[in-house]
């Protein structure tokens, strides 16, 4: 597991700092939809990370976000999530992140998330905790919904569909200190893992949005769950992610809207 950790945590430092030096300069805009953009850095970065773990492990699976699907006949699989928080990066909006997870017959065993413009590197090693730059972190202890501030996001087609965050948004809003829309689901669960958000909840993220964080909230101590309480995989389409201790009240106010 060890020459994993440090294979991991060297990719996404070289991906992420290659990410920070780039931030602020003029960027290739392409559009995946209306509002869903990929910029140049994103392939690059993919491109770097991607290199260096098939060097390492030519054998292993990989999926990537952008391009990059490799299919071995091997138990284990890269989840990468080369720029999480690429509207923000492609307005020069620093809070972004590089997300690497490895899974391991199904289960997530390893989860690396890395915020350069912070020097933050969140790793969660599977029944072996979480840690923030080498130190244990631990969920909030935050007991009631109303004391809570939660993170959230919206998905990329919100102008077209009806299910759009915008109920439960606002059903929150009404209920808690604040919520926060900071546009990284990897660092919002990272967030949820170390204490400073209480709970976190998305709809349509996708599979690298989730691996590495998710085992962040969990190894921390958290719960991660789909919106009626059930254990989740890498299913993003209604994902809850909180202390716990909040969970339920969580799960009551998403009721109220539509899911
Ligand atoms: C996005 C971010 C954002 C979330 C979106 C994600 P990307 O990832 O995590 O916070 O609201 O749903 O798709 O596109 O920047 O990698
Ligand atoms: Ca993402
Ligand atoms: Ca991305």
């Amino acid at each position: 597991m060890s020459s994993y950790k440090n294979i991991a945590v060297l990719t996404a430092r070289k991906a992420g700092i290659l990410l920070k030096n780039k931030l602020g300069q003029r960027r290739k805009v392409a559009y995946k939809g209306a509002v869903n953009l990929v910029t140049e850095m994103d392939l690059l970065a993919e491109k770097v990370i991607v290199s260096i773990i098939s060097r390492h492990y030519p054998n292993h699976n990989i999926l990537a976000e952008e391009k990059t699907t490799r299919q071995r006949n091997s138990p284990f699989r890269w989840i990468i999530d080369p720029l999480d928080g690429t509207t923000n990066y492609a307005h020069g909006y620093p809070t972004f992140c590089v997300s690497i997870a490895l899974e391991k017959e199904g289960k997530i065993i390893l989860g690396v998330v890395y915020d350069p413009m912070r020097d933050e590197l969140f790793l969660a090693e599977r029944k072996k905790g979480a840690r923030l730059n080498g130190k244990k972190i631990h969920v909030s202890s935050t007991s009631k919904l109303s004391l809570s501030l939660l993170a959230t996001g919206f998905p990329y087609d919100l102008r077209e569909s009806r299910v759009n965050n915008f109920d439960h948004f606002h059903n929150f809003a009404l209920r808690v200190h604040a919520v926060r829309r900071a546009g990284s689901a990897a660092l919002d669960l990272c967030y949820v893992a170390a204490g400073r958000f209480d709970g976190f909840w998305e709809m349509k993220l996708g599979p690298w949005d989730l691996a590495a964080g998710s085992l962040m909230v969990r190894e921390a101590g958290g719960k991660f769950t789909d919106f009626s309480g059930k254990s989740l995989g890498l299913d993003g389409q209604r994902v809850l992610a909180s202390n716990g201790k909040i969970h339920r009240e969580m799960i009551e106010v998403l009721k109220m809207g539509r899911i």
